[in-house]
């Protein structure tokens, strides 16, 4: 598993880990205070969500601007991987498993679908362990041969701190989030099984409807920052025996998204320093100051610096309330950040939401998107737009 982004990552993707000097101690008791707040604030409600709720459960349906985004994509070959934000690190997993991708190697993917009281697999996508392209904490990320990409989540446990209050509001209105038709699957797949299997099928359904939670309250905000993406229960296919057609299948929650062209924020860095921090930090969180060269990508107009400092102002600004008025942290350190080249723009294609209680606290600033704000900052400043 990735270590390198999401929460409780160590940080040394820049400006997310926690920095500045305090003890086991310091540490143990922000935790705590956090954790008391957040749960005053759970029992006080999520009274902010309804006027959401409604919107997602209308929009589900049809949604025209997915749509044509999807079949222009769909017409275009796949660009070459040296293009794509690739994290090489990222990619890499120890042998055990780099050995049982070739043994046992993904095929294939199919998005689930009930209707008439029959289940569908509609969607053919085929995938391979050439074409995995990136993970984070949640998701394995495939390129597809047209211009777009695959995500599945990964498993984890239902203790993940993703797991927080809007989750829970999915979980208890679930017809809000899902359609009538995945409502109908999510039955048919509890049909005739144990209560453990029951409880497995719930959690993914639930998790596909806070997904899709997650992207509408971003979108809803930043419409023209987010990238077009589907959410839909798939299922996954891997070869059993070598050379039969002999196949295990996993169901999972997916998503698919228009495939960026570009690098990540933190490529942008040159050799980061190690930030000043005390013995705990470095050894356990080592964190970096970045030190942004804009240069490295080619020249860049003065219009096009001005356009993307707009939009990172507007994400601040969107970040910034989201924790000031619902203490929901949006997830933006460097790897969640993709800087689309040669036209230089700003996407947003992970939208994981965060209770503030759950996240990793910073060290530095009294609320832990800062870290992630302050490393945008410096990324601003370097584009000397004041010479
Ligand atoms: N639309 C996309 N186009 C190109 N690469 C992508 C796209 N979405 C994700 N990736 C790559 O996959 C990685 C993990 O994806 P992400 O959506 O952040 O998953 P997670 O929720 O697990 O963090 C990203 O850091 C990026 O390198
Ligand atoms: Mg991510």
């Amino acid at each position: 598993m990735s270590q390198s982004d999401g929460p409780l990552s160590g940080g040394n993707s820049g400006g997310a880990s926690p920095k500045g000097k305090g003890g086991l101690r310091q540490f143990y008791e922000r935790t705590r205070d956090r954790l008391r707040r957040g749960r005053s604030r759970m029992q006080q409600g999520g009274a902010a969500a309804g006027e959401m709720m409604r919107s997602i459960a209308d929009s589900v349906g049809a949604d025209e601007w997915v749509e044509q985004a999807f079949e222009r994509a769909r017409g275009l070959s796949a660009p070459s991987i040296e293009q794509l934000p690739v994290d090489f690190k990222l990619r890499q997993s120890a042998w055990p498993r780099r050995l049982y991708e070739r043994v046992f190697p993904i095929k294939h993917i199919f998005r689930m679908g009930y209707r008439l009281e029959i289940e569908f697999l509609e969607d053919f996508m085929p995938i391979s362990n050439e074409s995995y392209i990136g993970r984070g904490t949640y998701k394995f990320v495939y390129r597809l041969p047209w211009q777009m990409v695959i995500k599945v989540s990964k498993d984890v446990m239902g203790s993940d701190p993703i797991f927080g209050r809007l989750y829970r509001e999915v979980a208890q209105e679930p017809d809000k989030f899902l359609k009538p038709e995945e409502l109908a699957l999510w039955e048919h797949l509890k049909h005739g099984r144990g209560s453990g299997a029951r409880e497995r099928v719930d959690h993914k359904f639930a998790r596909l409807g806070m997904e899709r939670y997650h992207y509408w309250k971003v979108r809803e905000e930043l419409p023209d920052l987010v990238l077009p993406t589907r959410f839909f229960m798939g299922v996954r296919y891997r070869q059993r025996l070598a050379g039969r057609d002999f196949f295990s299948r996993k169901i999972m929650p997916m998503d698919s998204q228009v495939l960026l062209v570009g690098k990540h924020l933190k490529e942008f860095a040159t050799a980061g320093k190690q930030a000043d921090q005390g013995w705990m930090g470095r050894t356990f969180a080592p964190g970096y100051d970045f030190e942004f060269d804009i240069g490295r990508f080619g020249q860049i107009k003065k219009k096009v610096l001005l356009k993307i400092t707009e939009d990172f102002r507007r994400l601040i600004r969107f970040t910034e309330v989201l924790a000031l008025r619902e203490k929901l942290i949006l997830d933006i350190h460097t790897e969640n950040l993709i800087i689309t080249l040669p036209d230089f723009q700003l996407k947003v294609f992970d939208f994981h939401l965060f209770d503030e209680h759950l996240y990793e606290p910073s060290l530095k600033f009294d609320s832990p998107e800062k870290d992630h704000i302050e490393v945008i900052e410096k990324f601003i400043e370097s584009f000397d737009l004041d010479r």
